[in-house]
């Protein structure tokens, strides 16, 4: 189909009145087209006829359906395609249910996290899905229903409205790769219709299974070994992640159409930040690890483009738990995007990495060699979230700073902050211990991973003002890096680790439970008083989004440079904006106070600068400048940039 005849098709659909969409529509398709050659170019022509038709449909209907106050902040964000780059932006995440039971109590909590600053908010999983273990949410059975106990979808609307009316925008997931074994298409597949089983890898015997398997990692190994599970008719089906989470087909058309169909559909529902899940994993391929495929990539950008011509609103986040260099690709080119946003995971284990041995060197080597992101996209910036920390510190990287035995280094770390080494701060636990490679994750809150679970318990305030330091430390750094923010639900008042899931015979055998706990709205409820753990660490936290909000240089589109200052307990990084003159950050990874050198400043123009975090003049000693324990600076030229 050419442009002018998918336009034509639409405007049969949808008659004159319908010109916004038809020009985006004939504008894009040549992109959606290019991006669609890749998975489907070797579909037969009456498949490929039959996509095309498909999809003029589902973006007209979409379209038509599109609420008139969406289509408004469409033409809006149109005219302010960097929304979600500025400074302003600070996020949250949390389950709704933990943090406010359902989704008509979730607006009776916003105020709260409109007093932090919050501008974007994600609501785990809340789409209807299976009972009992279900991956917290992320194993589907109705993506046109809310679960019932968090509400219905009139109420996902409401919420919604009412964020973007507090100018907050929602991010809810979309489960791309896999689908609960209840979901409807995994019942007819398991029923054999044909048409079902097409949407699946299903596979008769094991033969295909071993063939991929050996070169397949495990996700999982804990839960269950292998990718694959057996059905009772002897039958092999792909669940890269838990037996009962299909794994989707996607090189079957069927469901790009589909899946974009429930993206569009949540779209309409208000959301304007769309975490597409596990994405790495959409394509398979023989010989391969199975992830961050090129397919892949073409499905994503395929969906970037349809969202663009009917919800151009949206923004497409990538969850892409990968290495550095797979991850850039997530986020496109300067002439084609793929994902507007996507998580820094690398950035959150490299403070943890750095915080234990209160040694910045792997950090300062990974994060200096970090690719950086096309101009118009930007990270996610977080230090906890629902998952594990994984030790994704390669053997290159750390040869290159002097660490020779790598694996041991990593195990280190998931023992330190196991708490099993006698020296530790932390509280967390293992996740998923794989025999046979080693490999083990952790599972912890921030609070408790920073020291403040065993600083409670021994009592001590030395320790105490340690651990919130180190909370704040994390903060003033994810605030200063480049993107978006994220606090995890409850580390802005401490939230321990919460043991009470080994009690839920659903959340029992997964520890990552530990670090969700329920929001403690007793405790919230002491952020303004004085004295308190909740008030040191709410009420810096609130002055940082503040302070954030009017910094130029934190804009996600100002260039990022990670500098060595030559001192080991130091991490540093600079914002250069040819605008505002360069913001530098500096961070003070050691309990203990650290001199930064004068000349570092000075090659800013810094030495008379302004810490705008405590809003006063640097007072730099002789040569040098004295950076307290855990602590963080943020310096620019003048007190009002
Ligand atoms: C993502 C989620 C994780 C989940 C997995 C499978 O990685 O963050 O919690 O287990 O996808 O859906």
């Amino acid at each position: 189909m050419t442009p002018e005849q998918a336009r034509a098709s639409a405007a049969e659909r949808l008659g004159a009145s319908a010109d916004e969409l038809l020009a985006r529509l004939k504008r894009e398709w040549p992109a959606l087209q290019a991006a669609l050659e890749l998975p489907y170019g070797t579909v037969t022509p009456r498949e490929r006829r039959e996509l095309e038709e498909n999809l003029v449909r589902v973006l007209a209907d979409a379209w038509e359906q599109r609420p008139g106050e969406l289509r408004e902040l469409d033409r809006e964000r149109e005219q302010t395609p960097d929304w979600y780059q500025r400074p302003e932006m600070v996020g949250y995440a949390t389950y709704v249910d933990r943090f406010a039971g359902d989704l008509p109590g979730l607006c009776d909590r916003l105020d709260y996290l409109e007093e932090l600053g919050i501008r974007y908010l994600h609501l785990m999983p809340l789409l209807a899905t299976r009972s009992g273990p279900n991956d917290g949410g992320y194993a589907v059975t109705d993506y046109r229903r809310v679960e019932p106990s968090l509400g219905t979808m009139d109420d996902l609307r409401g919420v919604a409205a009412e964020l973007r009316a507090r100018r907050m925008s929602l991010c809810t997931d979309l489960v791309l790769n896999h689908v609960a074994v209840e979901h409807p298409w995994a019942q007819r597949a398991l029923a054999g219709e044909p048409a079902a089983e097409a949407m699946f890898h299903i596979f008769p015997d094991r033969t295909w299974p071993d063939r991929y398997e050996a070169t397949l990692p495990e996700v999982f190994p804990t839960f269950k070994r292998g990718s694959f599970t057996r059905l009772d008719d002897g039958r092999w089906v792909w669940t890269t992640f838990n037996d009962y989470q299909w794994d989707l087909n996607w090189a079957n058309p069927r469901v790009f159409v589909e899946m974009l169909e429930l993206l569009l559909f949540l779209a309409n529902a208000g959301v304007e930040v769309v975490r597409l899940d596990a994405v790495a994993f959409l394509w398979k391929r023989e010989g391969t690890d199975c992830q961050n495929q090129a397919e892949a990539h073409a499905l994503l950008q395929a969906l970037r483009v349809c969202s663009r011509i009917v919800a151009p609103a949206v923004a497409h986040k990538a969850e892409a738990i990968v290495s550095p260099d797979d991850l850039i690709p997530y986020l496109g080119s300067r002439e084609q995007v793929e994902s507007d946003l996507a998580y820094h995971n690398s950035l959150m284990v490299q403070y943890w990495a750095a915080l234990a041995p209160a040694h910045t060197g792997l950090m300062v080597e990974t994060l200096r060699r970090f690719p950086s992101h096309p101009p118009a996209a930007a990270w996610v910036t977080y230090l906890r979230s629902h998952d594990d920390i994984g030790w994704a510190v390669t053997d290159e990287l750390a040869n290159a700073v002097g660490i020779a035995d790598a694996g041991a280094h990593r195990r280190w770390l998931a023992d330190y902050y196991a708490g099993l080494w006698p020296e530790s701060f932390s509280r967390g636990a293992h996740f998923q211990e794989n025999e046979a490679t080693g490999d083990r994750r952790t599972s912890g809150s921030m609070a408790s991973l920073a020291g403040l679970e065993r600083a409670l318990e021994l009592g001590d305030d030395r320790e105490i003002d340690l651990a919130i330091r180190r909370i704040l430390l994390g903060h003033a750094l994810i605030y200063a890096y480049d993107g978006v923010p994220v606090i995890w639900m409850g580390d802005e008042i401490g939230l321990l680790n919460d043991l009470g899931y080994r009690d839920d015979p659903a959340h029992a055998d997964d520890n990552r439970w530990m670090h969700r706990p329920r929001m403690d709205w007793e405790a919230a409820a002491r952020r303004h008083v004085p004295g308190t753990v909740e008030a040191r660490l709410f009420e810096p936290l609130w002055n940082l989004g503040r302070v954030r909000a009017g910094i130029p240089q934190l804009h996600a589109a100002v260039p990022l440079e990670v500098r060595d200052v030559g001192n080991p307990e130091l991490f540093a990084l600079v914002r250069l904006d040819p605008d505002h003159g360069p913001l530098l950050a500096v961070f003070n990874f050691a309990p203990r106070p650290s001199d930064l050198r004068r000349e570092v400043l000075e090659g800013y123009g810094l030495s008379a600068g302004r810490e705008q975090i405590t809003n006063e003049a640097l007072a730099p000693e002789g040569d040098r400048l004295v950076i307290g324990p855990y602590q963080a600076l943020w310096v620019t030229r003048s007190a009002t940039p």
